[in-house]
């Protein structure tokens, strides 16, 4: 059988011999002490390409968000989020757990209006949680890895700015939104007061995402980052890999996109399959599936046949691609997904 295609996410990616090379040739020091030469590369390149203050390379995704929020609330505050944002559904009930903040969902599809920001937000009052930061998700991974264009941020950040709350940007796959939208991840950044981005997404470092604001929050995550257990030492060899993936592998993404879009085509005909292609903007492809298809029968059967899916819900599969699957490998992939509901 030919190699396995691997769609579950885009973070089963392998590093590159190039960026193994990188990491081995990396300047190293301990980070802890701020002597990481190439972490403070890092950390002043993404500064420079979302445009703030400061930045801080940490272990993942999640403490990036984490680390954000928690700077910018106090216990009791209140998060404003889009549906099933990830620092809400994924990571742990770490804004309960660890900030001591609750969230508000906004429904939908993980994009929401400056409306209904103003219609979620709650004043500080003697017995309200009150609202203290808007957070969106760019792209939105359970939403199908979905873009926020320009005027949809505008609208949603002047909201929050005239309700004098913080705003923070997930942007584990800014990258993508970026290329999507043929918007500067910079531009896509701007008003928001912290951003987090992933390198080990689709830029496919082994490890490593940033959290960029201005230098008081910053200062704030940082010592919440040794807080939570993210100082690390001689970093620098990770450090490397996302400086590595952001010079090569970021003009690629298109790529991906246009695999992706490949797989949604070949299979939005199939019987029992529902794709709004509309939404397949990136490298996700969700697919509803009705009975009596069976999501978890679909993704066994992809499995034997050497093409790993995942289900994102009940009914509900997800295809992602990246740096690790060509164009045939989705073929391939479609092929057989197609090939087992039709049977
Ligand atoms: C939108 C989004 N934010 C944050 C994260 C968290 O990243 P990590 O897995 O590095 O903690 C993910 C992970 O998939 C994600 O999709």
């Amino acid at each position: 059988m030919s190699a396995a295609v691997d769609l579950r996410s885009d973070t089963v990616t392998r590093p590159t011999a190039a960026m193994r090379q990188a990491m081995a040739d990396a300047e190293v020091g301990d980070d802890v002490y701020g002597e990481d030469p190439t972490v403070r590369r890092l950390e002043e390149t993404v500064a420079e390409l979302l445009g703030t203050a400061a930045a801080l390379f940490v272990p993942s995704g999640t403490m990036a968000n984490q680390i954000a929020l928690a700077a910018q609330v106090r216990p009791g505050d209140e998060v404003i989020v889009g549906q099933d944002a990830h620092c809400w559904r994924f990571e742990c009930g770490a804004l309960a757990a660890l900030a001591g903040a609750q969230t508000a969902m906004i429904p939908g599809d993980g994009r929401f209006t400056g409306a209904e920001v103003r219609a979620a937000y709650k004043p500080s009052t003697y017995y309200l949680a009150p609202s203290r930061v808007v957070a969106v998700e760019n792209t939105h991974n359970m939403g199908g890895g979905t873009v926020w264009r320009r005027p949809q941020l505008d609208d949603v950040v002047a909201a929050a700015r005239a309700l004098g709350l913080a705003t923070h940007l997930d942007g584990a796959r800014l990258w993508n939104a970026a290329v999507a939208s043929g918007a500067s991840v910079g531009t896509l950044a701007a008003g928001f007061d912290t951003i987090s981005v992933c390198l080990s997404k689709g830029l496919g470092a082994p490890i490593g995402s940033v959290v960029a604001g201005p230098a008081d929050v910053i200062t704030r995550a940082h010592r919440l980052r040794k807080m939570y257990g993210g100082g690390m030492r001689q970093v620098g060899i990770l450090a490397a890999a996302g400086l590595y993936a952001l010079a090569h592998h970021r003009d690629r993404l298109g790529d991906d996109h246009a695999n992706a879009r490949l797989m949604a085509e070949r299979l939005v005909d199939v019987p029992g399959f529902t794709i709004d292609l509309a939404k397949v903007e990136t490298n996700i492809v969700v697919i509803e599936v009705a009975p009596p298809l069976d999501a978890a029968a679909l993704v066994a059967g992809c499995a034997a046949a050497g093409v790993k899916i995942s289900t994102i819900a009940a009914g509900r599969l997800r295809l992602v691609t990246h740096l690790d699957v060509d164009r045939a490998g989705c073929e391939r992939a479609a092929a057989v997904l197609a090939e087992l509901a039709r049977r």
